[in-house]
């Protein structure tokens, strides 16, 4: 059995954008002996498999909805805040080369400022050979390319009684010294993907930090890195589904791109992608859409997030009644007003697969003073009508560049979703 903190590092390392994210657990679940599918293929008989799209994937065993028995799922998200480059990007002034970005969901912008980023992200190419002769590549330049630079002190006195960005005007990154070229960047994505750059026909591509994650603390107790939400509770769900498939129970993973944004896309938890694989998995087994239904109404979903664990120089901030400790085990997320989809029934299944892994429980519950975030939970459930509940790991520094939780939880959401899927 390998560390799950190791592993947890490497997918994080090697993940910077949701589709490299897709793309390497789909790599995990073949070397497991899953069989991957294109979305366009028939799913005959395909009992272990897994479907990717985009930054999504979907992904199961033993058959799920075929005779109507109901099964396990775990659903978590690939995609984190961040900025993404403009369509238009090379612009200049003073002399120097800036790309035009544009911040992608809630992120802490501060947290961007005078960090060595990077550039990562998926160029579509012409190629003739390819199917509709275009071929999707990925790239990830892994040297520091860019800067976000912040105003100096003297120029801005106020800065550290209550810093203020402007999303559209401050956060526009460094990339060169010199003029700018209208061909500047697609020259740069070619020579990343190796074409030629009037083979580069279109793209999507964000920033990164290229800072690797730390264990951190005076024992080394604690993970420092980028885009802990939501990889690692994609990387416990990749982990347990593998766990289950060797012990021959059903189960199914959802890893669906973005959440951060709202979820509404064809790939997002709002929306039809999940319910459709589903059928096509049931009816490609033998399986009826009425079994598949009668399954899914006896069946429970985990939505896996990251939760808020209780900030020291902050704990007027959290409900006094539910604080929440790194290291303290997997949190079961309540809300009234379903901001998260867990109910009294999932919750308690939830406890029984925590007591059968001998793994703590922790619960949160948000103040009512302030505005509840929300998950892919609430969306699957609407989606699917499934049984849901939402969980999450304890970290710091939510949605900041480089976020912070306990190494031990890693292991403990790793034999708590492992139970879920083992447990009746
Ligand atoms: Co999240």
């Amino acid at each position: 059995m390998t560390d799950p903190v190791d592993d947890l590092i490497a997918f994080i390392e090697a993940s910077p954008t949701p589709w490299h994210a897709a793309h390497n657990a789909a790599g995990i679940l073949a070397e497991a002996g899953f069989v991957p599918l294109r979305p366009s293929e028939a799913f005959e008989g395909v009992e272990s498999g897994f479907v990717l799209r985009g930054g999504s994937l979907v992904a199961w065993h033993g058959a799920p909805g075929a005779g109507g028995r109901p099964f396990r799922a775990i659903g978590a998200h690939t995609d984190s805040p961040g900025l993404r480059v403009r369509p238009r990007p090379v612009h200049g002034s003073e002399g120097i080369v800036q790309l035009s970005v544009e911040p992608y969901g809630g992120l802490l912008v501060n947290s961007w400022l005078d960090r060595d980023l990077s550039l990562a992200g998926r160029v579509v190419v012409s190629d003739p050979d390819a199917p509709g002769g275009r071929a999707t590549r990925l790239f990830h330049h892994r040297d520091p390319v860019l800067r976000v630079a912040q105003l100096a002190i003297h120029l801005d006195r106020d800065a550290n009684d209550g810093l203020k960005l402007d999303r559209q005007r401050h956060i526009q990154p460094i990339w060169a010294l010199g003029e700018p070229g209208p061909g500047d960047f697609s020259a740069f994505l070619a020579s990343e993907v190796d074409v030629e750059p009037l083979q580069v026909l279109s793209w999507d591509v964000q920033l990164c930090d290229v800072q690797r994650p730390s264990r951190i603390g005076r024992s080394h107790e604690l993970l420092a890195a980028p885009r802990l939400d939501n990889l690692c509770s994609c990387y416990g769900a990749l982990r347990a589904l593998v766990d289950a498939r060797r012990a021959g129970r059903g189960a199914v993973v959802v890893l669906n791109d973005h959440e951060e944004v709202g979820s509404v896309s064809a790939t997002g938890a709002v929306g039809a992608w999940l319910a459709q694989v589903l059928e096509r998995v049931a009816g490609g087994n033998g399986g009826s859409r009425s079994e598949l239904l009668a399954a899914l109404s006896g069946s429970m979903l985990l939505s896996a997030d990251m939760a808020h664990a209780t900030h020291p120089n902050y704990p007027e901030r959290h409900e006094p009644s539910h604080h929440v400790a790194m290291g303290g085990g997997p949190v079961i997320k309540h809300n009234v007003n379903q901001r998260y989809a867990t109910e009294a029934a999932t919750a308690a299944a939830f406890r029984d697969a925590c007591g059968t892994a001998g793994v703590p429980v922790q619960e949160y519950s948000h103040r009512g003073d302030l505005p509840c975030g929300s998950t892919i939970g609430p969306a699957s459930a609407a989606a699917l009508a499934i049984d849901t509940l939402d969980v999450g790991m304890a970290q710091l520094s939510m949605h900041s560049i480089r976020e912070l939780m306990a190494c031990s939880d890693v292991e403990q959401m790793c034999r708590a979703f492992t139970a879920w899927f083992e447990n009746d």
